[in-house]
């Protein structure tokens, strides 16, 4: 099987990895990929707001399947382009990834599918935004209703402050406060059958201890020692399930990776959010821990064939740690040389990387991510964080209580 994955950061480097390792797979390509991509896979230079490029090299290279890592061409249709051209694709359309694209549009499948979530009101006046506010009370939950990069949500005990968000917005959604511990839980689907993950557990804040600003994800752990036993079933049973039914009940099946982001409060879980692709960087734990072979079981869920399918997972725990440039996520320093060491025990996936003549080049927010596998928590953290102490990379900065707490039990 041909495969082409359309991505270029940490995620499609740990899922070019997985297809890869998949003796289905017999020639991978990546477009826009990376230097670290490149090392093993052909990568093609692809602007990935442009749908009619995708489909065209996806045409031109012959591909059996085509992955999408990213949610902007998601949200822009891009799957629906390769589709027209009859070749499978793991993604969804651009109907069913609205439910990434507008939280309104979310809210509304998890009500019509009696998904458990936050109370919300969505307005486009000011007076319909401060009646949510004064409705709900502190603290505030405001999020833009479109796709916004990381930077659509804030959650605040400042009027003010959540007031100023929500005018800046077209349309908002402003939602109840979800007090609890958050997960997120993956599911694959053909759009008829989804098949939970294990879950895991983002590290969403710049600094220790869960403070500065948000960021797309500083680290990431799986399994989750603390969860409630049932977690998978339990999320299965109340979300992942009826969200698929609901979508294919409405004619716009979900094919491809539905990201539940969970809170788990005193009154059970609640979704924060939707995500339609892979969450990064929760992949670069999932994947290394999947056992099933990724290569077949996304040509599976494209071609709507997961009915005989079940997931296995190693019996290994995953952590990894992102190295970000500092001033990430305003405004992050690049440009500067890294400097990878060589026979390490963990997986050192780019995200933010170039070459320049031979050196390795900084050249985003989130450079590098590295996860170290071990029998426990514990193991697979001292792994990832003795790798990350020995790369050099100059202005840079990562958290050093990623899974921490969970590996002492706690
Ligand atoms: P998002 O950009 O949708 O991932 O949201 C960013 C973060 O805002 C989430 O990871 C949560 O920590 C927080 N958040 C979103 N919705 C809520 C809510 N209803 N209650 C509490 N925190 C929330
Ligand atoms: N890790 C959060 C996300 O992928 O959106």
């Amino acid at each position: 099987m041909k495969i082409l994955l359309v991505g270029s950061g940490g995620r499609e480097h740990a899922l070019a990895l997985g297809l890869q390792a998949d003796s289905a797979c017999t020639e991978l390509h990546v477009a826009p990929g990376n230097p670290g991509i490149a090392e093993f896979a052909e990568v093609h230079s692809l602007a990935v707001t442009d749908n009619a490029a995708i489909a065209s090299l996806a045409q031109s290279l012959g591909v059996d399947l085509v992955v999408i890592g990213p949610e902007v061409p998601l949200v822009n249709g891009a799957a629906d382009a390769v589709r027209a051209i009859g070749i499978p694709v793991f993604g969804p359309s651009k109907a069913a990834a609205q439910l990434e694209g507008s939280k309104d549009f979310a809210k509304g499948v998890m009500r019509d599918a009696g998904v458990p979530t936050a109370h919300s009101f969505t307005c486009t006046t000011e007076s319909e935004i401060v009646a949510a506010l004064d409705s709900f009370g502190a603290p505030y939950v405001v999020k833009d209703d479109g796709l916004a990069a990381g930077k659509g949500v804030v959650v605040t005990d400042d009027r003010e402050l959540a007031l100023k968000h929500a005018l800046v917005c077209d349309r908002v959604v402003i939602e109840e406060f979800l007090d609890g511990p958050e997960i997120s839980l993956f599911g694959i689907s053909d759009g008829r059958n989804i098949l939970a993950m294990q879950p895991a557990q983002d590290f969403k804040r710049a600094y220790d201890n869960d403070e500065g600003p948000n960021t797309g994800g500083m680290g990431a752990y799986s399994p989750l020692p603390w969860a409630p036993e049932n977690i998978v079933e339990d999320t299965y049973e109340k979300v992942l399930a009826p969200m698929v039914a609901e979508m294919a009940a409405r004619g716009t099946p979900f094919v491809g990776l539905l990201y539940a982001g969970l809170a788990l409060t005193k009154n059970g879980i609640r979704v924060i959010e939707f995500n339609a692709r892979f969450g990064d960087p929760e992949t670069q734990v999932l994947i290394p821990r999947l056992q099933t072979p990724l290569a077949t079981l996304l040509y599976n869920a494209a071609t709507d064939n997961l009915d005989d399918t079940v997931l296995n997972w190693r019996d290994e725990s995953a952590v990894t740690v992102v190295l970000a440039s500092e001033g990430y996520p305003e405004s992050p320093k690049v440009g500067a040389t890294i400097d990878i060491p060589t026979c390490m025990d963990t997986t050192i996936y780019h995200a933010g990387t170039t070459r320049s003549d031979n050196n390795l080049i900084s050249s985003g927010g989130r450079v590098l991510t590295i996860t170290g596998l071990g029998s426990d928590l514990k193991e697979a953290r001292d792994k990832a964080y003795s790798t990350i102490a020995k790369v050099l990379l100059d202005n840079s900065f990562f958290r050093s209580d990623i899974a921490l707490a969970a590996s002492e039990g706690k």
